[in-house]
């Protein structure tokens, strides 16, 4: 069930760029969506849509790969982090909004106990002593279904399996109570029983924290099992926002429709797999028109020539897409329009 509180976290035409040789690549380009309390929503979206940028932009950590944000704002119960101090975004990260990297292999420290990397966030952003946070973090373990915690909590990461480093990986973002987890693309170097087992976790934080949850993945697979609401992103925008029955009813996009029709059917078990012909768009010097205009089997002349607006189709579902014209433009509350 969709909460129908108060958002938690509001990304309002987040902007950011990549410094390149060939110049400044638009990795994040005019994202919006909103987070409630206690949903789960997924950002879709093939490899090099912009994902892992948005997240990394709402944490203000881009900066640290070459990139920077040039607009927009990331409101934390109304107040923009954009314009904090970097010392209060330093005690904001892993306290309050926790992130959990794309890769298991390389986030975790490899000269470094687990132990150390599970009671370091406690330590620093809720005081506790090496002993307490020790205590915590064996608790942790066994919760999130590491057998013998008390003795795995002195190894280090490489005598850990790909889906047992995943599971250290969420017991140290959990470990200081944060209201939101990012879980950037966390099952996508599993098998299947591992990565069941680890939407699972996902599936309980939210029952039993009632914890706010951004999940990136391109799976739509993953999408069916755990998301409240989908942001469909392609070439660094946002395409389509829906909750996920819409999504999977009827989705609008011919993006999201694309990638749909992807999808393996049962039915039909010996028919070739459909993809979207076509490669995702180069998104340095991208001109301001419709980016899936190549690759849209419904292209028009006014998509070669201008940017799609987002259209709100119904309450809380919206899409950029000139097929959509009859709807009205989607409108950020402050006069501004997401898109277009
Ligand atoms: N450090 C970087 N410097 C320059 N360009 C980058 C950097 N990191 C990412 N990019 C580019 O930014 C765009 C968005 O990348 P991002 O990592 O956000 O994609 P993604 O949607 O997370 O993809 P994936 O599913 O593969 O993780 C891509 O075109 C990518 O090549
Ligand atoms: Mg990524």
């Amino acid at each position: 069930m969709i909460d129908p509180g108060q958002a938690v976290l509001e990304v309002r035409q987040l902007s950011s760029v990549y410094t390149t040789p060939k110049g400044d690549l638009q990795a994040v380009d005019g994202v919006s969506f909103d987070l409630r309390c206690g949903e789960t929503v997924c950002l879709l979206g093939e490899s090099g849509c912009g994902k892992t940028a948005t997240m990394l932009s709402v944490l203000r950590l881009i900066g640290r790969l070459q990139g920077r944000i040039v607009g927009g704002e990331v409101l934390l119960h109304g107040e923009d982090i954009l314009c904090w101090p970097e010392e209060q975004m330093r005690r904001l990260r892993g306290r309050r909004i926790a992130l959990i990297f794309q890769d298991p292999q390389t986030a975790l420290n490899p000269v470094l106990q687990v132990s150390d990397q599970i009671t370091e966030p406690m330590r620093l952003h809720l005081g506790l002593t090496r002993v307490q946070a020790r205590e915590k973090a064996i608790e942790l373990m066994r919760k999130i279904g590491i057998p013998q915690a008390e003795m795995r909590i002195d190894e280090y990461p490489h005598q850990f399996s790909g889906g047992m480093k995943q599971r250290v990986l969420i017991a140290s973002a959990l470990s200081c109570h944060p209201e939101i987890l990012i879980a950037d693309e966390p099952t996508t170097a599993l098998d299947v029983t591992t990565k069941a087992q680890i939407l699972d976790i996902f599936r309980n934080l939210k029952q039993d924290r009632d914890m706010s949850i951004i999940f990136i993945t391109h799976d739509l697979g993953v999408v069916a099992e755990i998301a409240d609401r989908i942001v469909v992103m392609y070439g660094g925008r946002v395409v389509e926002v829906a909750a996920v029955l819409d999504i999977f009813d009827g989705p609008q996009h011919p993006y999201t429709q694309g990638l749909l029709r992807c999808l393996p059917d049962i039915s039909r078990p010996r028919e070739r797999l459909e993809s979207i012909p076509g490669t995702i768009p180069s998104l340095v010097h991208t001109p301001d028109n419709c980016s899936y205009s190549p690759r849209c089997p419904q292209v028009m002349d006014v998509c070669w020539s201008r940017r799609p607006p987002e259209f709100l189709t119904a309450p809380g579902r919206r899409v950029a897409c000139f097929l959509y014209t009859r709807y009205p433009v989607y409108d950020l509350g402050n006069g501004v329009t997401a898109g277009g």
